[in-house]
């Protein structure tokens, strides 16, 4: 598959320059949308592109729009979450990079159909760089008219502005996001309200992923079918997989959502370094369950990893070959999770310390007969349990490690030791 949408401008010089972008014919769409479209015609096209949030939930992002209430007095906003943090992916630093104001035309046309006049990207801290570029071709935008008011020369005035997360994982999460963008501690709110009826600044908000919003342009231009065709159902479009760990040729890769991952694994990132075998591939970011060898063969949407017992994600896909020790990978992932809990809900906060340290007394050789069924009954009671889906992220793995890898677990335990060769 040749198509790209978003990586074809990761090799064109000064991509990220509103010059080069409009020489590939960016803000033509706008200009188009903002002189012939309804906010309602938008909205239905990019539902029947089957474009789905690709931050994690998977959650269609035609529909999410359409929860925005028409009739409310308040201001309408935008949250652009680029706070790129779960482990595995780093995909939105690429669009941020090189497709910067195809970004900006993705949040133009979302703002102009929810009816929004400001915009919040909020980024990680650790992205400097890229803040830098945003703040930069912010500034190019405003100076031709492209923001600020009457864009385009038409009627819609739209505010984009930049505001830098303190490093927290937590403030990923939609709510979490919310609070720390009002200038509060990043703590998940309940819901509902969803933030479609009550976000920023108790308003009506939209939260979408930076690479959902980069898709939206290409969605109008040429049609919500020929973007739906490329993908598979119910999950339309290309998608950019981040690949890491144990592969020749990690990076980003665009490629169709459905795609078989051992497709992406031996053709794309070009098979595992020194010949060695696969132990098991995170294939949405560290918190969705581990898939096994035998389990490769999935094609990587939502649906088809729901269905297998895993989640698609981020598309943060990481390869662990046969000399991967798989307690101390599970150590590695509860130990972020536990760091990363915000506190407020005592599964999460005490369970995740809990299964860290039974995790850690197994490494160390001193692991107790009870401890593997210990470590699935921390994750049974933290699951479903939580404010927020960061419980959860938390357990699955635990469950799903100890599920795929149970003698391993066990061998630990009983011998003090790894049996994994290179540990
Ligand atoms: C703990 C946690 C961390 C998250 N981190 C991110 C993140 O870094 N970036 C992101 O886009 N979504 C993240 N999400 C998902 C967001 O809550 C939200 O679903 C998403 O931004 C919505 O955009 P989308 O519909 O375009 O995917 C996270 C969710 C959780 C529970
Ligand atoms: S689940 Fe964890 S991170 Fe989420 S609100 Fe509760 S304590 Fe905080």
């Amino acid at each position: 598959m040749s198509e790209k949408i978003i990586s074809k401008f990761f090799d064109i010089e000064d991509s990220h320059t509103i010059e080069i972008y409009e020489k590939h014919g960016g803000y033509e769409t706008i200009r188009k949308v903002l002189k012939q479209w309804t906010p309602e015609q938008i909205i239905e096209e990019v539902s029947n592109a089957n474009l789905r949030g690709l931050g994690g939930a998977g959650f269609p992002a035609g529909r999410k729009w359409s929860f925005i209430p028409k009739d409310s007095p308040k201001p309408k906003y935008l949250v652009i979450n680029a706070d790129e943090s779960e482990p595995g992916t780093f995909k939105d630093r690429y669009v941020i990079d090189h497709y910067t104001h195809g970004l900006f035309e993705g949040i133009m046309i979302a703002s102009y159909a929810i009816g929004a006049h400001k915009a919040f990207i909020y980024i990680r801290g650790e992205y400097i760089r890229q803040t830098e570029r945003l703040v930069e071709q912010i500034e190019a935008a405003y100076e031709k008219g492209y923001l600020g008011k009457g864009i385009f020369g038409s009627k819609f005035d739209l505010d984009l502005i930049v505001h830098r997360g303190a490093g927290a994982y937590i403030c990923g999460e939609e709510t979490a996001l919310l609070e720390s963008l009002e200038g509060k501690k990043g703590w998940p709110r309940m819901k509902p309200p969803f933030p479609a009826i009550e976000g920023a600044f108790h308003s009506p908000t939209i939260v979408n992923n930076v690479e959902t919003l980069a898709y939206v342009p290409t969605i109008i231009k040429n049609g919500a079918d020929s973007f739906a065709n490329l993908g598979s159902e119910r999950n339309g479009g290309l998608r950019l997989y981040s690949i890491s760990g144990h592969v020749k040729n990690p990076g980003v890769y665009e490629l169709p959502m459905g795609i078989p991952l051992r497709e992406i694994i031996y053709e794309h990132a070009g098979g595992l370094e020194n010949g060695n075998g696969i132990k098991a591939v995170i294939p949405g970011g560290s918190s969705s369950p581990i898939l096994t060898p035998n389990e490769i063969d999935v094609n990587m949407d939502f649906d088809s990893l729901a269905a297998i017992g895993s989640m698609l994600g981020s598309a943060g896909i990481i390869v662990m070959d046969d000399s991967t020790c798989m307690v101390r990978a599970l150590y590695v992932v509860t130990r972020f999770y536990h760091h990363e809990s915000c506190g407020q809900c005592t599964p999460c906060r005490e369970g995740t310390g809990w299964a860290e340290k039974v995790l850690k007394r197994i490494l160390d050789g001193a692991g107790r007969p009870e401890d593997v069924d210990n470590l699935v009954e921390i994750a049974d009671n933290i699951i479903g349990n939580t404010i927020c889906p960061l419980g959860d992220a938390a357990a699955l793995p635990i469950q799903s490690y100890v599920k795929k890898f149970r003698e391993e677990f066990e061998y630990h335990v009983r011998e003090g030791k790894c049996d994994v060769k290179g540990q």
